[in-house]
């Protein structure tokens, strides 16, 4: 599949600050690709240099298709983390003064207006002020805003961040819609969004890179089996568990790469181990718990989740 636009060594510094460091990555036509990190990360000021509002402290960005002359910013359509408007006009009217700003005849601008509200499912308040919109109403005039000039690329900021659980379930389902018609980026510090939008992710954090590839892929080979045991509340029991637990950290400690126990959080009574190998796990575990006269509530084999795994990167 053609790539779209390729960043290499992007960085930012603001002062003393440095915002983003030595970003790389890769944007394949037809993908949607989130940028996901937690507040303060970088997103926004990628974006921004992605989009050409800030320039970069280094770094490049080459975006193909753009022609000889023509600024690659134009094949760009950009949702801001805050959008503006001005809330006296109607949404109608504000698409057309967006289409002619982005060069399209008056006649153009005010049939590719109608569409858009149509598509983005606001067309029943086209002729109402801005001013009277909700919040997602105004985020689904800010797509189309974004959309007026049949970009190649959707650039978003955080587009669903602001809106109300409601509100973000209908503007994360247009979304679905949306890419399948275009490329897009968009950033986000929600896992949740990035799954159910997009097929590449780029985790970042402090400014840096900390992971990135196919969802799925990284899904799958981060994927690690999971155990976990809950036990009565009588004092033997959630003792054995305290001093079990402790002994798996400290050994974990020790950072063992071979070993049978990769992971342990004792969280509101429930104990949840990562292992390396299910079966010896399990035999060891219960064999454990028989020894010691443990009396065990639940107990449940998993695996480990994306969330697991983004925590672990984001906090790590
Ligand atoms: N204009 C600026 N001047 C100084 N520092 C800035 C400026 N803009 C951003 N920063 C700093 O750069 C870092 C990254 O900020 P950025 O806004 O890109 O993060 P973000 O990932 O978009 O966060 P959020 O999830 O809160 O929107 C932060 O430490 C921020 O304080
Ligand atoms: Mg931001």
């Amino acid at each position: 599949m053609t790539t779209l636009l390729q960043v290499k060594g992007l960085s930012k510094s603001f002062g003393a600050v440095r915002a983003v460091s030595n970003i790389d990555f890769t944007i394949r036509e037809g993908h949607c690709v989130a940028l996901l990190g937690p507040n303060g990360a970088g997103k926004t000021t990628t974006i921004r240099m992605i989009t050409g509002l800030l320039k970069q402290t280094s770094g490049k960005m080459e975006f193909q298709g753009a022609a000889e002359g023509v600024h690659y910013r134009s094949l760009i359509g950009y949702l801001p983390q805050s959008p503006s408007f001005y809330s006296w006009m109607t949404g109608s009217e504000y698409l057309i003064y967006a289409g002619q700003l982005c060069g399209l005849s008056a006649a153009t601008a005010k049939l590719r207006a109608k569409a858009l509200l149509e598509r983005v499912g606001i067309s029943g308040a086209a002729k109402r002020r801005i001013g009277s919109y909700s919040g997602g109403m105004k985020q689904r005039l800010g797509l189309a805003q974004a959309l007026v000039h049949q970009p190649k690329l959707l650039v978003m900021d955080e587009p669903v961040s602001a809106l109300d659980p409601l509100g973000r379930k209908e503007v994360l389902e247009l979304l679905r819609e949306l890419k399948q018609e275009t490329t897009v980026l968009f950033s986000t510090h929600v896992l949740h969004d990035a799954e159910v939008l997009c097929d590449d992710v780029i985790i970042i954090r402090n400014g840096q890179v900390a992971l990135q590839g196919a969802i799925d892929r990284i899904r799958e080979n981060h994927r690690k089996p999971t155990i976990e045991l809950q036990v009565e509340q009588d004092e033997h029991s959630q003792r054995w568990m305290s001093t079990f637990s402790r002994r798996i950290q400290s050994l974990l400690n020790e950072k063992d790469e071979g070993a049978l126990f990769q992971d342990v959080q004792l969280q509101n009574g429930i104990a949840r181990f990562t292992v390396s190998e299910m079966d010896a796990a399990r035999r060891m575990l219960i064999e454990e718990l028989a020894r010691e006269q443990v009396k065990v509530s639940r107990l449940e084999v998993g695996h480990t989740s994306l969330e697991d795994l983004f925590m672990k990167v984001v906090t790590g």
